[in-house]
């Protein structure tokens, strides 16, 4: 790899679903020269080199697979690569699993943001992004206004607990260590390459199998959300141009409820509603985000550019013409959790 160039930038859980995006909108479509780009992920279970094959042919690109916990590897990284830059993707990302096993998350969220931390003040990183989440600011009733950067840090499940735990120790990182730190919370996101866990492709895959679509409590929950490519262009803006010490919301302004979301799924694929199974509702479940990104436009001048529909549709031909992607991702362990999430519910 090149180096001396401006930006020496390490991704890490760029082999996940919105860091695989991330790394394809830079390499892809901006093809910014003055780049190269270290990805660090461990591929643990929702980690999949396949989303980083497009990216095997570019000089200015290396994978590394290991562990943010890992204190030694990241010094050798930082240190041989000449990183300057850092944005933080990697995170055990999903409610459900946070709900049966905490302490992963305290792990991988708390400390490997931790350790990330560390060595950026150690190898003097001339930014530090990290990708945080809506759902730090807590749960929203129907009437309240979409959540501003102001709003309290008001966790309330452990995923959400350790990501605001994450945003407080890079605020301090800031504070104490002067380093050029930015936040980004970003709301629901979807798009291709995302793992079947989540909302959409579970429902879009199991609408296509003919399998039950498990709606947790009365399917009105509120989510806020955003196509992944908007996400990523927002998170390139404030890495680039965001002012240090500062949080950015991002959001689709889209609000729309689970059983929305599900009808248009079964719609789209021509599936009867009877597929829908109201299952036990998820401990602790926030009822509504919403966000209110006035900040970020006004600041930096983004806006979300993809519709809805467009961004839905575009979604779900993804998962139709890469099923084998999402064959192969549902067996194993996948399997194994799928089975003790939903069987006794
Ligand atoms: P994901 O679960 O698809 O990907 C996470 C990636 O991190 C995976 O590739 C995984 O292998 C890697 N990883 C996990 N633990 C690691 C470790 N200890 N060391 C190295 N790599 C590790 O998640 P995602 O949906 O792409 O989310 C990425 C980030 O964006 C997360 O920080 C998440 O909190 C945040 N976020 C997600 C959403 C959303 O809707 N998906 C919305 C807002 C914010
Ligand atoms: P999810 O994709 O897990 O994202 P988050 O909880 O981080 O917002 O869930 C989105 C919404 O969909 C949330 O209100 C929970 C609901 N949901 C179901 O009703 N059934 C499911 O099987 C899953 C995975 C989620």
């Amino acid at each position: 790899m090149k180096k001396h160039k401006k930006n020496n930038l390490l991704i890490t859980g760029g082999a996940g679903f919105i860091g695989c995006n991330f790394v394809k909108m830079l390499l892809e479509d901006m093809r910014i020269d003055d780049l190269n780009l270290v990805v660090l992920d461990n591929l643990s279970y929702c980690g999949n080199l396949q989303n980083l094959d497009f990216a095997r042919n570019y000089s200015n690109y290396v994978f590394i697979k290991g562990d943010i916990c890992d204190r030694v590897l990241l010094d050798k990284i930082f240190a041989e690569n000449e990183i300057n830059g850092v944005i933080n993707f990697a995170a055990e990302s999903h409610v459900d699993r946070s709900i049966h096993d905490s302490e992963p998350f305290l792990r991988t969220n708390v400390g490997g943001t931790l350790a990330l931390l560390d060595m950026s003040v150690k190898h003097n990183v001339k930014k530090y992004l990290q990708v945080s989440t809506d759902e730090v600011y807590g749960s929203l009733s129907a009437a309240e206004p979409a959540f501003t950067e102001q709003n309290y840090i008001k966790p309330r499940s452990p995923y959400s607990a350790s990501k605001a735990s994450a945003d407080h120790f890079v605020m301090s990182y800031y504070a104490t260590h002067n380093l050029p730190v930015v936040i980004t919370r970003c709301s629901n996101n979807y798009g291709p390459n995302q793992f079947p866990e989540k909302l959409i492709p579970l429902m879009v895959l199991n609408a296509m199998e003919d399998k039950d679509l498990p709606i947790y409590g009365d399917g009105r929950n509120i989510r806020d959300w955003v196509y992944v490519g908007d996400h990523c262009a927002a998170i390139w803006n404030a890495f680039e141009c965001g002012n240090v010490g500062e949080v950015y919301n991002v959001g689709g302004n889209c609000e729309l409820t689970n059983l929305q979301i599900v009808t248009k799924i079964l719609d789209v694929l021509g599936k009867p509603e009877s597929l829908i199974k109201y299952v036990a509702d998820r401990p602790g479940h926030d009822r509504r985000y919403a966000m209110n990104s006035d900040k970020i436009t006004r600041e930096l001048g983004w806006k979300p550019k993809v519709g809805f529909e467009d961004g839905f549709a575009a979604t779900i031909e993804w998962y139709k013409k890469n099923y084998e992607w999402c064959r192969k991702i549902r067996s194993g362990e996948y399997l194994e959790y799928y089975r003790r999430q939903y069987e006794n519910i």
